[in-house]
């Protein structure tokens, strides 16, 4: 058994300091390299639901496009008020490629 992971890119597609994009049942999940460290999470802003694939970058923070939210990749809090979080997807990195779990809640 799978444990429910979906094998979406290979490994070495997501390059260091970048985003890419997939579609995984339904969601887009926005996979990120930073420092080596391997994200996976919604693509969606819990703010108004802008697109965090349109934004930038800065360490281990994600900067939202359209109010400039700084959300901690490690955490997935706003970093002003950590009330609002980021949905972060399991994922795990097996046989060179990258498997994200979508849960039944976030259908
Ligand atoms: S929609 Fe992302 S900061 Fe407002």
């Amino acid at each position: 058994m799978d444990e429910g992971f979906v094998s979406i890119i290979d490994e070495k597609e997501l390059q260091e300091g970048k985003m890419k994009l997939v579609r995984v049942e339904g969601k887009t999940v926005l996979l990120i390299r930073q420092a080596g460290k391997i994200y996976a999470i919604d693509d969606r802003c819990p703010h108004m639901g802008c697109k965090f694939s349109g934004g930038t970058l800065d360490g281990n923070v994600v900067i939202c496009p359209c109010h400039d939210w700084r959300f901690n990749l490690e955490t997935g809090e706003y970093e002003n008020s950590p009330s609002y979080v980021l949905t972060m997807y399991p994922f795990k990195v097996e046989a060179g490629k990258i498997w994200v779990k979508i849960e039944e809640d976030d259908l």
